[in-house]
């Protein structure tokens, strides 16, 4: 049932009047609620929303996802007004890469490329030679002469899946994701036992246990289709299960199983960041068109280049 206001009208109603008066759009994740999903211009992975954020022709760009997501769009788009329904939507992973520390980690460490996973704040984006996503990492990393010697940030499973794929030379920062470190590897056994059938497909920001039990390791939008294209009929989902929403929408006839997380104490593996963001939320911004993004200039110029570079190299690889 549609959440209704005060009046009858319901939140969704007026949330499409409100971005054709305002020429808005949405852009949403896919870690956000399904409802959410439902409502967005656009719903995708974080490259499709950093290309999309890129080239549009509206004058407010809404996100529904969390807050270095908007901040790629405000960067790719500095013209036009970003908004955000909570500020509080942060990134654990991103979180673990403080800028004072990151730039003291490429002073200690010169000569090499640095290469930044887009769950980054601006100021580490402005410190990087290029940005990538889970979608576009591996083919950035191999664009790049080979002996080149690499930084990789903030992901540490996601950097070593790379160095696995590519074999490349990669010092890799510590940081992880809290959702994605924490999917328990005994409930992707006990699950296997009673559905032998299921297909495992983990993202790479997983631990490595649980990569090693993977049958298909990729970007939320690989995942998604991996799901569309395979012949299974059952997968066991080690990823923030937001995602499920469109998997079932894409092929309602599959059995799609979210892992859990080790804490047995809590039942899903949500982000908590991504899931601040509500429809009530998004209405509220677009009306008062606030809390809006707002970046000092010089982070701007700095930062866009290597998104910039990102783009130019994910379009080369027909990604
Ligand atoms: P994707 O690049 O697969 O969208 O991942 C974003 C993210 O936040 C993973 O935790
Ligand atoms: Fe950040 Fe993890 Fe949430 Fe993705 S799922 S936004 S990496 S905390």
């Amino acid at each position: 049932m549609a959440l209704v206001m005060n009046g009858g009208t319901s939140y969704i109603n007026e949330i499409k009047r409100l971005k054709e008066e305002k020429n808005a759009i949405i852009l949403a994740h896919y870690y956000q609620t399904g409802d959410i999903q439902d409502i967005a211009d656009n719903v995708g992975d974080s490259l499709a929303l950093a290309q999309k954020a890129a080239s549009n022709d509206a004058d407010i760009i809404l996100f529904a996802g969390v807050k270095f997501m908007a901040e790629t769009a405000k960067i790719l788009s500095p013209e036009k007004k970003v908004l955000l329904p909570d500020m509080a939507a942060g990134c654990s992973l991103s979180d673990s890469c403080n800028p004072a520390d990151f730039e003291k980690f490429i002073k200690d460490n010169p000569g090499r490329t640095v290469i930044t996973y887009v769950n980054t704040s601006a100021e580490v984006k402005a410190l990087s030679d290029i940005i990538c996503t889970s979608s576009n990492a591996v083919k950035i990393i191999e664009s790049l002469p080979e002996g080149e010697k690499i930084i990789f940030a903030p992901d540490r499973n996601l950097g070593n899946y790379i160095i696995n794929q590519t074999g490349r030379d990669m010092l890799v920062w510590n940081g992880t994701c809290h959702v994605h470190e924490e999917f328990s590897l005994e409930a992707i056994i006990k699950l296997k036992k009673q559905y032998p059938d299921a297909k495992t497909i983990v993202h790479p920001e997983c631990e490595l246990p649980v990569r090693m039990v993977a049958d298909f390791i990729g970007s939320t939008s690989a995942l998604l289709s991996f799901i569309k294209k395979d012949n299974g009929e059952i997968y066991i989902v080690a990823t923030e299960p937001g995602i499920i929403h469109q998997m079932v929408k894409a092929r309602p006839e599959k059995k799609y199983i979210p892992v859990p997380p080790r804490d047995s104490t809590c039942a899903c593996s949500e982000c908590n960041f991504m899931k601040l963001i509500t429809v009530k939320k998004i209405y509220e911004c677009l009306l008062n068109e606030k809390p809006e993004i707002i970046l000092d200039k010089n982070i701007i110029e700095r930062a866009r280049k290597p998104i910039v570079r990102m783009l130019e190299i994910s379009e080369k690889a027909g990604l």
